[in-house]
């Protein structure tokens, strides 16, 4: 059993997994070696991610794993079409995922990934593990675990263990070297402007370009936008980010300020109404607002909608609002992540490192069934290792070592002056 759009569209889903392939050695070596190794055998796994090549890849590494899987997607625009569909005809993985799904076929779509009655979860975002404590807890008890691949989804499950409420282990894929300093930083910088460009077309250079959140994905997106020529600002609500901020070079000050002289503004913070009704309404005329968050709710856009006269689709991805007082402010992709919505995501090349570790996390949560408490784990240093040395080695780059005189220098205290 599946829902997917148009099965037809598999070949063309196949060769686009396959091309994705080519940018994932980690996964890649995975596959082959699971193959015979079979480390996941019989594992029932519902995944909610984004159906992207990427992820088709990670699907086929845990089936080659010996897992059983099916996924349904973590984000009504984002799925592919012509993935979900190669997913389903070429590698016999159900689907439950149309892109531009309603938000009520969305979540139907979550119950039937749960109906699989998975004995461990793999959550972008946290909507399966928090429907699951919701409307299918009698699936709590069979739980080895899951893993979670963002910092939303990290910060909803953290808030759920605070509360007692979380009844199974979780492991932060997130949180891992591998996945953060590199998905969050290059592979959002890079695709967010690839979803900015291709939904507007416009000349990036030389315009004033708000970034709001500092974290890995605003810093990736700042450098990136700085990149093409845009004059930068930065709004943060952390000090010592916002001190970073000016220290990379960029201007930072209030929302408030910004939202005046931006041309656009880019909301990464994974919180609500960050823009909010007193920015709109001192926005400047044509402003263009994307959110690159997890949710769409970074932009208040009820309070848009309520605010504008008229509204019209100049192209695709691009919802133009004309205001009482004759400004017009464009939407992009619904206020959905842009990089997804109006791009393809990350690239292969980062997502490789990301999903290796959620690749290695069920793993770990297979072999260390019942010995893990019902909370937020770290991913074991040495995945990270590991993983790291493998993207260097297929990327064909070695590193130096310690030598033993050097290894015993850091483990002694005794050396000093000299
Ligand atoms: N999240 C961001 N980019 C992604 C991609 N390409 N595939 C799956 N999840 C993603």
């Amino acid at each position: 059993m599946s829902d997917i759009k148009d099965v037809s569209l598999a070949r063309q889903g196949e060769s686009r997994i396959n091309w994705a392939l080519k940018e994932m050695p980690v996964i890649s070596n995975l596959m082959q070696q699971f193959t015979d190794d079979r480390p996941l055998q019989g594992v029932r796994i519902s995944a909610c991610l984004h159906i992207t090549t990427e992820t088709a890849n990670l699907a086929r590494t845990l089936k080659a794993a010996g897992a059983d899987l099916v996924l349904c997607a973590s984000n009504p625009l984002s799925t592919q079409d012509d993935v979900a569909a190669a997913l389903v005809e070429k590698y016999h993985i159900p689907v439950f995922a149309i892109r531009g799904e309603s938000t009520e076929i969305y979540y139907q779509h979550i119950q039937a990934a749960l109906d699989h009655q998975p004995v461990m979860t793999m959550d972008d975002g946290a909507d399966l593990v928090s429907e699951m404590h919701k409307t299918r807890i009698e699936l709590l008890d069979n739980m080895l675990g899951g893993t979670e691949e963002t910092t939303t989804g990290v910060i909803r499950l953290r808030a759920m263990a605070d509360d007692n409420a979380l009844k199974f282990p979780v492991m932060a894929v997130n949180d891992a070297m591998t996945k953060h300093l590199f998905d969050n930083r290059y592979g959002t910088g890079q695709s967010v402007l690839d979803g900015i460009i291709r939904a507007t077309n416009i000349l990036l250079a030389g315009k004033t370009f708000t970034i709001v959140g500092y974290g890995w994905c605003g810093r990736g997106v700042a450098m990136r936008a700085e990149g093409h020529g845009a004059h930068v600002i930065i709004c943060e609500v952390d000090p010592i980010r916002a001190l970073e901020a000016t220290m990379d070079g960029y201007r930072v000050m209030p929302l408030l300020e910004a939202a005046r002289q931006s041309d656009f503004i880019v909301t990464v913070t994974g919180d609500k109404h960050i823009v909010d009704k007193a920015h709109l309404e001192v926005m400047k005329d044509g402003c263009i607002l994307a959110n690159a968050g997890h949710f769409n709710v970074e932009i208040n856009i009820p309070t848009l909608e309520s605010l504008c006269i008229k509204k019209s689709q100049p192209r695709q991805y691009v919802e133009e609002y004309t205001l009482k007082d004759g400004r017009t402010i464009c939407l992009l992709a619904n206020g959905r992540l842009v990089n997804l919505a109006a791009a393809e995501g990350h690239p292969s090349a980062v997502m490789d490192m990301s999903f290796a570790n959620q690749v290695m996390c069920a793993i770990y949560l297979h072999q260390n069934h019942g010995q893990l408490t019902n909370s937020v784990h770290n991913v074991p240093a040495e995945v990270d290792q590991q993983i790291a040395q493998h993207k260097l080695s297929a990327m064909g780059l070695k590193i130096d070592q310690l030598s033993d005189e050097q290894q015993h220098y850091l483990s002694s205290w005794q050396e000093g002056t000299s």
